[in-house]
This record gives C-alpha cells, structure tokens and sequence, in this order.
C-alpha cells in the first residue's frame, strides 16, 4: 500500500486531474496534503478560502483516492506572527526565532494555542465528513529545527504552572531539586527562571523537569487538536508524523491518544548524521545503514501499539544532510518493500513532484521538478507497487522473540549529564539492535513499563530511572533480561539512589556499582570471560555477589548475573558487543544465524523477508520457491518466501 505527499498549492489547478491519475496508475492509494497551506486557506484573519481545497479534494477523491488531510499549524501565516510576535519560540541565547521558514511557534503560548484550535476546528468541520477523507495527521514533525524546547517568558509562566502541579510547595522543589548546593534555593515558584543563561551547568534536576514538562506541552498541544478532530470529525482516525533519532519528546506518551504512529524516514539523511565511523558512512553512502530504518520501523510501531504508517518515504537525494548522495538502484524500492515487512501499513513518498522553487527545491521528488517525466526513484516506487500486489494482503506482525526497552528520559538524562563526551544514549541503543539484527533475529522496541510477557530476550542497553511500573516488568519477564551501563543509576529527581545504582535494580542482581569512568577515544580495556572484547567509552567498578561472567584483565565484574538477570558494566566495543549477543540468545534458547553485514531477515506473520544492502548476492538457506526476487538475493534487493521454506 503506498501514498504521496502532494501540494496542490504548489501547482496550476489544470494538472491536479493528470497529476492524481498519474498517481493511480503508478499504484498510490493515499495522498496526504495540505499540512503547510495556512496562508493559502486564510490569508487574512476570518477570511477563508476553501474554494481550492474542496476542488482539490474533489479532483483527488474523484480520482480514488484517499485523503490524509495535515493540519496546517507548522506554518503560521505572517498576519498571525504581525498580530502576536510572541507567538514564536525563544531560543536558548533568548533571542526570538523568526518568520521566514516554519515551526516558529512555542507550545506554550495561549494565543498560539488559541488560534491552532480555530483553523483545526474550522478544517475539520468543512471536511471531517468528506467521502474522500480518510484520516488526519496533526501539524508535521513537532519539534523539527529544534522547536521542543523555547526559553521565552510564556514557557517560564507554563513551566512555574507545572513545578507548582508537581512540586505543591517551594520546600518540596528545593529538596527534590537539591538546591541547598549553591545557594539554588528559592523562596516562592515566582524564584524559578530557567534552566538557560546560567554562568556554568545548570541544576540537573531542574534541567530534566524543563524537558519533561516541554514534552508534557507537545503532548497537550496535540492533544488539543485530537480532541477538536474527534468531535468534529468523526470516524476517521489521526496520526503524527514522529521523525527519526528524535528524542525531545516521549513520542510513546504523544501516541497514547493517537490510532496509530507514522514517521518519516529518509535512511540516506540519517545515515549522514547518525555518528557512523567514516569508514561505516563511506560503505552505507548509497544505500543507508541497513539498520537505519528498520530500527524506526520497529520503533514506531512500538510507539503506535502495532501500527504505524510511513508518512514520509527518501524518493531520491535530500537537501538537509551535510552530503546528499543519489541512492543506489534498487534501494527507493527496497526502502519500501522493508517498512512492510516490518508492519508498516502504508508507505507514503515524499513528495510527489519535486519544487522548483524555495527550500527543497534540491530535494527529489517522485517526478522531475519540470513536470516531464517520473524521477528514478518515481519509477522505483511503481516496481514496489507491483512486487507489493504479488504479496497480496500482508499478514499480521507477531510478536518478536527479543524486545529492546528504550526510553526517551534515557536519552535527555545522557544528554543532561553525559560524564563522558561520547556516551550517547540512542547510540548505544541503536548498536544494541544492530548486533541482535545481525544475528538474523526479530526485535520489538518497547516502553519501560510495558509487559515483557513471552519475549525470550529482554535487552534495556540503558535505563537510568527505572520507574515502579519497569521494575515489575522486568521482575516478571519470563526471558533472559540484560541491563546495560548506567541503568537504574538515577533516582526520580535525578540523585544517586541509597544503596548506590543500579537502584531498584539490586533487588533482582545483588551488586552496586561503586565508582564509573568515561574513557578517552582510543582507550579500550580488554574483557574475558563468557564474552570476549574490550570495554570503550564508559566502565563501571561492580561489588557483587552474584555470578561473574566476564571480568576485565585487572579482575574487575564486567558481566555479571543472577538467575536471568544480567547486568553489563560498559559499554561494549563490537568484539564485545557481537559476543554479548551470542550469548545472551544461546542462553535464551534461540536459533540465529551470522548474516553477512548487509543482510538483514524479517519475519511477518507467515512470511519471511531477506534485505540486502550488500554488494555481494547472498545465497540465503531457503528452499522453497520465492513469492518476490530469487532465492540467490541480488545485492541491493530482496527476496520474500512464504515462512515454512
Ligand atoms: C521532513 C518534513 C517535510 C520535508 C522533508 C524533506 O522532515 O516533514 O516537510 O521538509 O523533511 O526531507
């Protein structure tokens, strides 16, 4: 099932008809639109123009297609920002951001919030009950170009609003906060300022309440324009575009009232900025890291409780990445093929037809920007149309054999306090998923909290806070749990717990970490034991009582469990990290396989998916015939079989 997105604003009315037939034929079922078009619906305040939109929808529905419709408050028109200039968000030098591009608004302001709910409510009661509409998705990528956190007076009045909630007195802060440490103290909630312009590091625990309660803001922000949608919109479902190696909000709390997650996945872009080594980006140029997007796929649909959509598909180069290299034949239509087998209901391009005019104008599109002719990847996606109607309706997801925990508090407590300049939380997640991957295993990423029932592999690379509601899951999960560096080190507010980390965690591994250390580049200790490699990074010295698996050469615990509970006290380098694995899925029963490094497995319901991002073929051990591909996998291709081969 693919979509596009498309801007009929962007184009004369007299191509939208060629333009949505086109679509049909080359296999599109969903076009969303509309999601930046403010000043084209109400160019002055109250005076709106549906007349375009209704025809659009017309010329689209007429052609059998079905409408996501974007709310359109990423992109408050000028008028607005002329009527209410402190609508745009504060950056953390205090200076205003300005008009001229988009997401120049800070969720905390009352008027912005005020007006968002008057052109979602005004769309939705003119096309909530449109034959041709089929869902919505709110705004785009909240907290695109760093538009979460805002440090402006209306965010500082929000912010002392929620400490009050959360706090009730002045006292409780400054204890929860440990403000006793120099002279933080404040007398009355009116004391607090933000946690920006201070002359060294501010307060941590002040710092992780801003983020918490900015994504608590994101959150009521959408909230707000789901429960207008609902009430005048009814039947339709709606959704968010989240983006990728996003963390800034906890996209599992935002999705809570959504029907399903969508994300928008450009693998070559993220390949550019994820920290790769040079030489890992140089051999993933072309076609992306083959972990990049199936990391998200697996992510989202976490995040989406089973479902998610691609609303945002790379058709070709981008314009955003520091390099933006053509993708290799093959990969627009791997790309596709890949969000399927990992759940993805529909698989949207963006965009149609590329601009030949502003921004993007250096960002590929399904079609030339000249109106000739499909681009490369256009023509990509119609061969994904065709092998995707050879698989027919695609079966359920089951549930995987490993689930990874990831936390997006992890992630802003890392950040918050990094101890070493390369500790990165999702970096390590993501090598955590990428050594599991490469063993040809499934993985479902979960929320802290959620139940870990039937899974035989639990791996949480790190988690920090380890809330009441994660503590009981991991004590109950049934499977082989792994805890990474730093899990259960913080307390709530963001102290060193009594009994000294990992915290909640001493109650299934009796062990506590006593003291930590950041490692420069460059500086490796070696580990022996049931697993063989070397910590870097980050090391932690452990006194325990319960089995040593590893050590390092100077005797230290590196490994070490009780019953099914392990604890790891470093960040692993691959040797250690690939032996982890192994070991961790021998010991929880399951079968793997080592792929070459391009070659990733995926199972869906009955069928079983081969990628490969390699330049070799792979001769994969399957015997039956194919449904797609061959059962030798070309390089940059894919094969599927039905499961029993
Ligand atoms: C996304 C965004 C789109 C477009 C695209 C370009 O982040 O939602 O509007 O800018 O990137 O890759």
């Amino acid at each position: 099932m693919l979509g596009v997105c498309y801007y009929p604003e962007h184009w004369p009315q007299d191509v939208w008809a060629e333009d949505a037939r086109s679509m049909r034929e080359l296999g599109v079922s969903y076009v969303r639109i509309g999601e930046f078009a403010w000043s084209r619906l109400e160019p002055r305040r109250g005076d709106f123009h549906w007349d375009w939109l209704d025809r659009a929808f017309d010329v689209l529905g007429g052609a059998g297609l079905k409408v996501v419709l974007g709310t359109p408050t990423a992109t408050p028109p000028k008028w607005l920002m002329d009527e209410h200039p402190d609508i745009a968000p504060v950056d953390d030098q205090g200076r205003p951001r300005g008009f001229g591009s988009r997401r120049h608004y800070t969720f905390s302001s009352p008027v912005y919030i005020r007006e968002s709910a008057r052109i979602v409510e005004a769309l939705a009661r003119r096309y909530g009950g449109h034959a041709a509409l089929a869902g919505w998705q709110t705004d785009n990528e909240y907290g695109c170009h760093s538009t979460v956190l805002s440090w402006g007076p209306h965010d500082l009045a929000a912010f002392r609003d929620w400490l009050r909630r959360r706090y009730q007195s002045p006292d409780e802060l400054n204890a929860a906060w440990g403000t006793v440490f120099w002279s933080m103290e404040v007398a009355s909630f009116e004391d607090v300022t933000l946690p920006n312009l201070a002359v060294t590091e501010a307060n941590p625990a002040a710092r992780l309440d801003f983020q918490r309660f900015a994504s608590e803001q994101v959150r009521a922000y959408d909230r707000m324009q789901v429960d207008i949608i609902r009430r005048c919109s009814p039947g339709r479902w709606i959704t968010h575009n989240f983006m990728g190696f996003f963390t800034d909000f906890d996209h599992f709390a935002l999705a809570e009232h959504l029907d399903f997650a969508a994300w928008d996945s450009y693998p070559i872009g993220f390949t550019e900025k994820f920290p790769f080594s040079d030489a890992e980006r140089a051999l993933w140029q072309e076609t992306a890291h083959p972990d990049i997007a199936p990391f998200h796929h697996d992510l989202y649909r976490g995040v989406g409780r089973g479902r998610f959509w691609v609303m945002e598909q790379q058709p070709g180069p981008v314009n955003w990445a520091p390099y933006n290299p053509i993708p290799a034949p093959g990969m627009v239509k791997l790309w596709a093929l890949e969000a399927h087998a990992h759940g993805a209901e529909v698989v949207s391009y963006f965009r149609w037809r590329q601009a030949p005019f502003a921004q993007e104008q250096m960002h590929a599109g399904l079609n030339l920007p000249d109106r000739s002719d499909l681009s490369p990847g256009g023509r990509e996606a119609a061969m994904a149309a065709r092998d995707l109607a050879k698989l027919g309706v695609l079966p359920a997801s089951r549930r995987a054999p490993v689930a990874l925990v990831f936390d997006y508090e992890a992630d802003w407590i890392c950040k918050i306090q990094p101890q070493g300049a390369s500790f990165n939380y999702v970096e390590l997640a993501f090598r955590w998923y990428e050594a599991v991957r490469r063993l040809g295993l499934d993985v479902d990423i979960v929320r802290p909290g959620d139940s870990l029932d039937g899974y035989a592999l639990v791996l949480a690379p790190s988690l920090p806070i380890v809330s009441e509601a994660a503590e009981a899951a991991f004590a109950a999960a049934d499977g082989v749990v792994v805890f990474g560096p730093r899990s259960g080190s913080k307390t709530r507010q963001f102290s060193i717990p009594d009994g000294l980390p990992p915290g909640p965690l001493r109650s299934l591994i009796p062990m506590r970490v006593i003291e930590v250390a950041s490692m420069r580049p460059g500086v490796r200790k070696s580990v022996s034991g049931e697993i063989g490699g070397a910590s870097e990074r980050w090391l932690e010295h452990i006194e325990t009582d319960a089995r040593v698996l590893a050590r390092f050469a100077d005797g230290w615990p590196a490994l070490v469990a009780e019953g099914r509970s392990h604890y790891l006290g470093l960040w692993p380098d691959a040797a250690a990290l690939s032996s982890l694995m192994s070991c961790v899925a021998r010991k929880a029963g399951l079968e793997t396989v080592a792929l070459p490094e391009g070659v990733r497995l995926r199972r869906r319901g009955d069928l079983i998916f081969a990628f490969n991002y390699g330049v070799e073929p792979w001769p994969s051990p399957f015997t039956a015939a194919p449904i797609v591909g061959d059962t030798i996998v070309a390089p940059r291709s894919y094969s599927v079989w039905p499961r029993a081969a």
